[in-house]
């Protein structure tokens, strides 16, 4: 009995080894996106001056991609791969005879002590197996300078990973405020780390043109430019009169080109979007005919949500002029990308002023169209048809629908997933976006504490965003995005920090198995990934640490408020007092909480492990009772 008691205990001891060794080097693996299937086993490939990188059967552009990861590896850990003789190898090929399992943008990686084997079927995919090497690395890798004291070495894995999704994309907007061109490849850098492969480049809007048009070099002179304004989206003063417009930018065309190669060299295609035929105003700013009322705009400083006085900045559906410097446009946007998609925008246009234009009622009854919706389709296939005698495809926002969807049209749903659930069932192609899930522009934690914006998406949210509806085929489903609008991100640093971490959530949406997907599991990931970001010197919001006020009134009159936050396994603690708050003060329990007699506001804070981790968070009870009337996703 004794022995038999002992053989247990031994066991016991042993199984405990295995787990903690096998969660050491789980710590290790903190990979995302998650791969498709992931396998350790116990050891490590050691980094040092032995290795040496086997190339087979490789192409120049994966060529200069491996030269720059052994470059980054040598800056950052002093190791060069320059070894000939020995035994210790990287190798790394494209199978001749392609492996079906990988798919187009797959990879297999297996590492043993002696032996990191990376293959794939196409570059793009051995690239995609070289980022994952790199987070298989230290966090400290993604460091610019020489990190001494650091033992360099990869986990002993065998990885199988491909795509769910062919379009993962992330959309920029330049045109609320404009990014330099060194800013939009450092974008293009930032979002490779997490295999995103599509920039949406949103080009155009009210508030500048940013896309040099050889034949219509006025659209640059003019359009690119308005009058300077800072501080609140929203509050700004349209330009005065003779007021100079000094604020704004441009790509000319070879920029344009130097930022398609740069991009094509990291597997990112990007889609050109050119917004028509409403958020014109900058066209229309350059061009007064093109617009309803021919009146002469400025290019916006900001928005104007006066309906009544509002700007027209529709172009004009029945003016042919309008088609043929669309003409022109699209015809040079055709010739720069290679994209065989043109994105055409076709959102939000305002059709007021096409009710009052006699020439579009002309044309409505001449082509017996019912409404201005029809008209806005009549449109949209015109786009349709110059875009085909470019050799490209069109991609629309959701509201293309309106009227009639034109053929072949590919449609970007955002006001939600309906647009792209019924053009799916029309047999067309979706790309899906909704605004609640994907919008990045929107907040990511308390209003209280975050630069302001309009509605809420969090990361939770993002992270539990699925693509493709119930009863919807898979492979209409093309993919999704994350949209950063910039109407209030005038800063890279701030650009960054509205796309990290939501960005990397939705590469795990966009890439990942969905069985894969466990919102724990991916937290201890998001914060290994956090530590590369902070080595890299990118920005990224920690609101996922910040305490979350759920308010209600669940009897019409007294306000309760349960506190949370996404990230799992913090501390809570609050008071009603006048005084900052720490760990000295009430822990949350769960149970909702009521404000004491005369008490006007509560503040709380959150604890990791015994330390401050989100921030003081100060909500008065007026402000609560009034979020308990919102939608609860609000807040
Ligand atoms: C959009 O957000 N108006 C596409």
């Amino acid at each position: 009995m004794k022995q038999f008691i002992r053989k247990i205990i031994i066991l016991f001891l042993n199984t405990s080894f295995i787990i903690v060794a096998r969660g050491q080097v789980e710590q290790n693996i903190n990979i995302i996106p998650i791969p498709v299937s992931l396998h350790e086993q116990p050891g490590e490939f050691i980094l040092d001056q032995s290795v040496h990188i086997d190339l087979i059967n490789i192409d120049e552009k994966l060529s200069d991609r491996i030269n720059w990861f052994s470059q980054k590896i040598a800056t950052v850990t002093g190791i060069a791969f320059n070894s000939t003789t020995g035994i210790k190898k990287i190798r790394i090929s494209i199978n001749k005879t392609p492996d079906t399992n990988l798919r187009t943008e797959g990879y297999h990686l297996k590492i043993t002590s002696q032996l990191v084997e990376l293959t794939s079927n196409t570059s793009a995919g051995a690239y995609y197996g070289l980022q994952t090497l790199l987070q298989l690395l230290p966090a400290n890798i993604e460091s610019s300078t020489l990190q001494p004291r650091i033992k360099w070495s990869l986990p002993t894995v065998e990885i199988t990973d491909y795509p769910r999704f062919s379009w993962r994309g992330l959309m920029l907007d330049v045109s609320r405020h404009f990014f330099t061109k060194e800013e939009v490849k450092k974008f293009i850098d930032e979002m490779v780390k997490y295999k995103y492969n599509t920039l949406h480049w949103h080009l155009t809007d009210d508030q500048g043109w940013r896309i040099e048009i050889k034949k219509l070099p006025e659209l640059t002179q003019n359009g690119a430019f308005r009058v300077k304004r800072t501080g609140q989206w929203g509050t700004f003063l349209p330009a005065l009169a003779n007021e100079k417009a000094t604020d704004g930018g441009y790509y000319n065309q070879d920029d344009i080109k130097e930022i398609i190669q740069y991009a094509a060299n990291r597997y990112v295609t990007i889609l050109p979007e050119v917004d028509v035929p409403g958020h014109s105003q900058s066209l229309i700013s350059t061009f007064p005919s093109l617009s309803s009322t021919r009146l002469p705009y400025s290019v916006q400083a900001g928005w104007r949500e006066n309906s009544d006085n509002r700007d027209d900045n529709s172009l004009d559906p029945s003016n042919e002029e309008v088609y043929e410097k669309l003409d022109i446009i699209f015809g040079e946007i055709a010739k720069l990308f290679p994209n065989p998609y043109i994105h055409i925008g076709g959102d939000e246009a305002f059709k007021g002023f096409w009710q009052a234009n006699p020439r579009c009622k002309t044309l409505m009854a001449k082509k017996h169209m019912k409404n201005v919706e029809e008209l806005q389709s009549y449109f949209i296939k015109r786009l349709v048809t110059i875009l085909q005698s470019k050799g490209k495809k069109l991609i629309g926002w959701d509201e293309i629908l309106q009227g009639g969807l034109a053929p072949e049209a590919t449609v970007m749903s955002w006001r939600g997933m309906e647009g792209g659930i019924q053009a799916a069932k029309m047999n067309h192609e979706v790309i899906m976006t909704p605004w609640d899930y994907v919008y990045l522009d929107l907040y990511q934690g308390d209003p209280r504490v975050e630069p302001n914006t309009y509605g809420m998406c969090r990361l939770t949210d993002s992270y539990h965003f699925e693509p493709v509806p119930i009863g919807i085929s898979e492979k209409l489903i093309l993919g999704g995005q994350a949209n950063v609008w910039t109407e209030q991100i005038s800063n890279f640093r701030h650009l960054e920090y509205m796309v990290w971490p939501r960005g990397i959530a939705l590469s795990e949406v966009y890439w990942s198995p969905k069985n894969k997907k466990q919102w724990p599991d991916f937290f201890n990931r998001l914060e290994n990934n956090f530590n590369r970001l902070d080595a890299a010197g990118i920005n990224y919001a920690k609101s996922c640490y910040d305490v979350i006020f759920q308010p209600s009134q669940p009897n019409g009159l007294d306000l309760v408020v349960k506190l949370t936050a996404e990230a799992p396994g913090l501390d809570i603690y609050y008071t009603f007092e006048n005084c900052n708050v720490d760990d000295h003060f009430t822990k949350y329990t769960g149970s909702p909480i009521s404000f004491p007699f005369g008490a006007t506001e509560i503040r709380a804070i959150t604890y990791k492990q015994g330390k401050p981790i989100g921030k003081q968070i100060i909500v008065s009870k007026e402000e609560l009772a009034e979020r308990s009337k919102e939608e609860h996703h609000v807040y």
